[in-house]
């Protein structure tokens, strides 16, 4: 076993152990990936302070996001597939988010159900939602996240329609995967994978078979799925689903300060500076280099969280410092889950926390509150 030190270690555990299609799936943005790509460069281009003989005793990384207190500002981003990166993959990332003291965001493409999840973890989680056409599944789905007590709902604006990724089309995506040669010699290499999959009955869309009408096996479910997205969402539709839910409303998928601005008015708690991971607009700016405009325009107004390219406590230092009061981790959770089930998570949140908190005691700061742009060095980051 290779000795973990970094996130990057663990994203090369799980590209040997995860199939091909699922680890593809995870690691890869749309068409280009330019914003891919740019969502973790744009983090390395930004430079710190190094500060000396400040007293470092005692420092804490806790801090709230929407009211929950958590042990760092960081929260499990939502991302659909979890349950295929490792057997229950949900599950085990909940629970591992639950023993660290922050909050495990469920996607509504995940494998693992609502339900499952709540009865297999005390902490309540965040439910992400996407709205679809069947206007019925949502409230439907809306009201089970409640019964489960789900502490925020996550919504998504930023995905109506598909963005491309070539490797999900060229790999034939499914969940299952689909039993052709080329999958099933994929799948002869990762022997441990296999195995977890044998041992759980968790392997289509947890929140969706079962719950609609005519979606019983993965053909229907990938008819169903393929046409359900729903391209009409507006801002009335947040209107409507924030009264249904009733609870903390986090939007997510802002880039724009108009956007924001309209998330302000819309009165939902938080807002979620992010690109989808460089997963729908490709050619779209990095999260980080969007992230401080808006959290000038709205920071006093609505909590400012920021997504993407998050790969360790050094970024997750410099997107609050810029102005976010929460960032989610997807990849780098997801890396750790492929690589070594639960405790790969709990690795990868241990490798995140570490992190931020030698950097901040390097840039001579004690807590949270206290990062702001005078810890980055001018001229290094976006305004
Ligand atoms: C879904 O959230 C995806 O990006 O595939």
């Amino acid at each position: 076993m290779p000795v973990i030190t970094h996130i990057e270690d663990l994203r090369v555990l799980a590209k040997k152990r995860v199939p091909r299609m699922f680890y593809d799936y995870a690691d890869s943005g749309s068409w280009t990936e330019s914003t891919y790509r740019a969502n973790e460069q744009d983090f390395q281009a930004i430079k710190l302070r190094q500060r000396v003989a400040v007293d470092m005793e005692g420092r804490s990384t806790a801090t709230t996001m929407v009211g929950v207190p958590v042990a760092m500002p960081v929260a499990i981003a939502p991302t659909g597939l979890t349950g295929m990166q490792h057997a229950d993959g949900e599950i085990l990332a909940a629970r591992a988010a639950e023993r660290f003291g922050i909050p495990f965001t469920l996607s509504t493409m995940s494998i693992c159900s609502i339900e499952d999840v709540a009865a297999h973890t005390q902490a309540p989680f965040w439910f992400q939602l996407y709205v679809m056409r069947d206007r019925d599944f949502i409230e439907r789905l809306i009201d089970r996240a409640k019964a489960a007590g789900c502490g925020a709902l996550v919504l998504t604006l930023d995905l109506q329609i598909l963005g491309q990724r070539h490797k999900d089309l060229k790999n034939g995506l499914s969940a299952p995967p689909k039993l052709t040669l080329p999958n099933l010699l994929n799948l002869a290499t990762k022997p441990r994978w296999c195995l977890g999959m044998l041992g759980t009955r968790r392997r289509g869309f947890g929140n969706i078979v079962g719950h609609v009408r005519g979606v019983a096996d993965m053909s229907s479910l990938g008819a169903w799925t393929a046409q359900q997205f729903d391209p009409r969402l507006n801002w009335k539709d947040v209107e409507w689903i924030k009264k249904r839910w009733g609870g903390k409303l986090i939007l997510k998928g802002i880039q724009d300060v108009e956007d924001a601005r309209l998330a302000v008015a819309s009165g939902a708690d938080a807002l979620i500076v992010s690109n989808h991971g460089g997963r729908q607009l490709d050619g779209a700016e990095s999260s980080i280099r969007a992230l401080p405009a808006i959290a000038a325009e709205v920071g006093s107004r609505i909590e400012v969280h920021m997504d993407g390219g998050i790969r360790s406590g050094q970024d997750v230092l410099k997107a609050v410092a810029l102005g976010a009061r929460g960032t989610y981790i997807g990849r780098a959770f997801l890396y750790g889950l492929g690589a070594m089930g639960e405790a790969g998570v709990t690795k990868a949140l241990e490798i995140i926390h570490k992190e931020l908190d030698l950097t901040m005691a390097f840039c001579g700061r004690k807590r949270v509150a206290e990062l702001g742009t005078d810890i980055l060095l001018p001229g290094s980051f976006p305004t």
